[in-house]
């Protein structure tokens, strides 16, 4: 058997402070929010809590925007808050993982606002600058969030690059001391107690040093910017550094945001003589309902190719690197939405189905607040309920060019908008679902008056009920953690059926992912096997598998 660590046995609870619990009644959740929740999420059995950022930002992209990397935003709270909610966690044996932002920082961060004073400002290399280019942009690059990737800067007469929104100015990790100051400041935080780390997309931090265009259709407005920052060339020189100088003097657990990599590329990053990170976020099952206009798009994930790709890093990483396991975080509309059934018959069974399937599968499981409630995604009327930055933008970009009018576009933003993971956490019955006693900062979903913690809590037949028995299980049970994936049924069209393995000891899989009943002989050896998990009361029928039925069979 592979070699055991703690963080491969763990599960992991992911809050967006903004949106999980507010304390002084502003509408905006807070540090004092999450300590008061503790109880909660140690009652669900998770063992590890990643924060997304919660630094000083001008709140461009909801803290994935740091002025100070080293203090508390304030309407999150104080750093005396932030070190009871760490030690309180710890009292209770739950683990902090901080959200590191280090592909760049916020405009209003002292570095960039000295870089951008002068060619000869001692910070002027911590970002990336360049001259115009035929009295343009230096190249054809779009920025994640709509219009190109350069902001020009009268101060000097040059470009900043910004991948993201041009709040978001890109550091230039070529720069030794820039390095230097990151490495500084994970040891910071590390002093102080935290666990480990989330890199927010850690591998676009190396970029090709020519800046080149990015190939270009005719009918398109930029070039593809992709091959030129994402796994760039000194990427993994880069993260060894950081590895030898300051992860590996400490005991955390390291996962890196990843978008557009392969699983060779994940076996470097996060494998287990690599000496990166723990593992991954891999993006390809969360990309398979893309359409022309990326995640714009109508499309469901088509389901056959969702259990290849699964499957695909299942078997590559055994033994070799480790795997992540998602289905949601703050980027991602709500699954039960996206690839269940929110509708009120089957909502319930739906939600349960999916966290079977992706918990019984082999890595470290990361929950989204909400997901262990079956949130869903909300509805919004109009384009002023939306708060994302990259909503918005994409918004007038999209209809200035007249790639999709607005009709489309609110289609495409109730389905697949950001937003749909920000409206907040459900708790009660109550008004604003208990999330506050202000005028939220986001809408809250209507449907918090039955889908709510509360009520989920004190019934043993809840989706809150029936992720506890999939995390207790994941505690008790080796082969969940250190079993081998193997998948059945490659082409069943309904009906998602793997097994894990570990010693004599065997698990049987099957979900069923549409609301048709089905019928579906379990294999022989099975017959007389232990059913352990089950999202139907009971089962009486060896050859049927209900709407939406997740059973697990354990033979041992
Ligand atoms: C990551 C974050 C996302 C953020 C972006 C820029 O993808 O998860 O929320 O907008 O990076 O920091
Ligand atoms: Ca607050």
């Amino acid at each position: 058997m592979e070699e055991k660590k703690w963080w491969k046995e763990s599960v992991v609870y992911q809050i967006y402070p903004r949106s999980f619990m507010d304390s002084n009644g502003d509408g905006i959740g807070d540090l004092n929010g999450i300590t008061s929740k503790l109880d909660y999420l140690k009652d669900l059995g998770v063992d590890v809590i990643w924060i997304s950022p919660i630094y000083e930002s001008p709140n461009d992209d909801n803290g994935y925007d740091i002025s100070n990397y080293k203090a508390i935003m304030k309407e999150f709270g104080s750093m005396e808050d932030f070190d009871r909610l760490l030690s309180e966690a710890h009292k209770r044996n739950l683990k902090i993982v901080m959200d590191l932002v280090f592909n760049h920082s916020s405009d209003e961060h002292p570095w960039f606002v000295e870089s951008k004073k002068s060619l000869d400002n001692p910070y002027r290399d911590y970002y990336v600058w360049k001259p115009a280019k035929d009295g343009e942009e230096p190249n054809n690059w779009r920025s994640w969030f709509s219009g190109p990737a350069w902001e020009y800067s009268k101060e000097t007469d040059m470009y900043y690059l910004h991948i993201f929104s041009k709040k978001q100015p890109d550091l230039n990790w070529e720069n030794d001391k820039v390095r230097e100051e990151l490495y500084s400041i994970i040891d910071w935080w590390c002093k102080k107690g935290v666990d480990g780390f989330r890199m927010d997309v850690i591998n676009f931090i190396s970029k090709v040093q020519s800046y080149p265009d990015g190939q270009k259709e005719d009918d398109q407005l930029y070039g593809d910017k992709i091959p030129y920052i994402a796994n760039g060339p000194r990427v993994h020189e880069f993260l060894q550094e950081m590895n030898k100088q300051v992860l590996s003097k400490y005991d955390l657990i390291t996962v890196g945001e990843t978008t557009h990599v392969t699983t060779e590329d994940a076996k470097q990053y996060a494998g287990f003589d690599t000496h990166e990170l723990n593992m991954v976020f891999q993006f390809e099952h969360m990309t398979l309902d893309y359409g022309k206009l990326g995640k714009w798009s109508t499309n469901r994930i088509p389901f056959i190719p969702l259990k290849k790709i699964l499957s695909k890093w299942q078997y590559e990483l055994e033994g070799k690197a480790w795997n992540s396991l998602y289905w949601e975080n703050h980027d991602q509309p709500r699954i039960v939405s996206r690839l269940g059934n929110d509708s009120m018959e089957y909502r319930d069974l739906s939600a349960k189905m999916l966290g079977t399937c992706l918990l019984m599968m082999k890595g470290t499981p990361y929950i989204y607040q909400g997901q262990e409630l079956g949130m869903t995604n909300i509805e919004f009327q109009s384009i002023e309920d939306f708060r994302d930055v990259e909503i918005l933008n994409a918004y007038d970009e999209f209809l200035d060019n007249k790639l999709a009018t607005a009709e489309e576009m609110m289609q495409y933003f109730n389905l697949k908008g950001r937003d749909n993971a920000r409206t907040p956490m459900q708790w009660d019955e109550s008004e604003h679902a208990g999330f506050t006693k202000g005028t939220p900062w986001i809408q809250v979903n209507p449907n918090y008056t039955y889908v709510n913690a509360k009520s989920q809590i004190k019934d043993s037949n809840s989706i809150y009920s029936y992720y506890k028995e999939l995390i207790r299980f994941r505690k008790e049970m080796e082969v969940l953690v250190y079993g081998t994936y193997n998948l059945l049924e490659e082409n069943d069209e309904n009906l998602y059926v793997y097994t894990r393995t570990l010693g004599n000891t065997t698990l049987l899989v099957i979900c069923n992912f549409t609301d048709k009943e089905l019928s579906y002989a379990i294999p022989r050896e099975y017959e007389q096997a232990k059913i352990i998990i089950n999202n139907y009361p009971h089962r009486t029928n060896n050859s049927i598998i209900r709407p939406y039925e997740a059973v697990v069979y354990c033979k041992e």
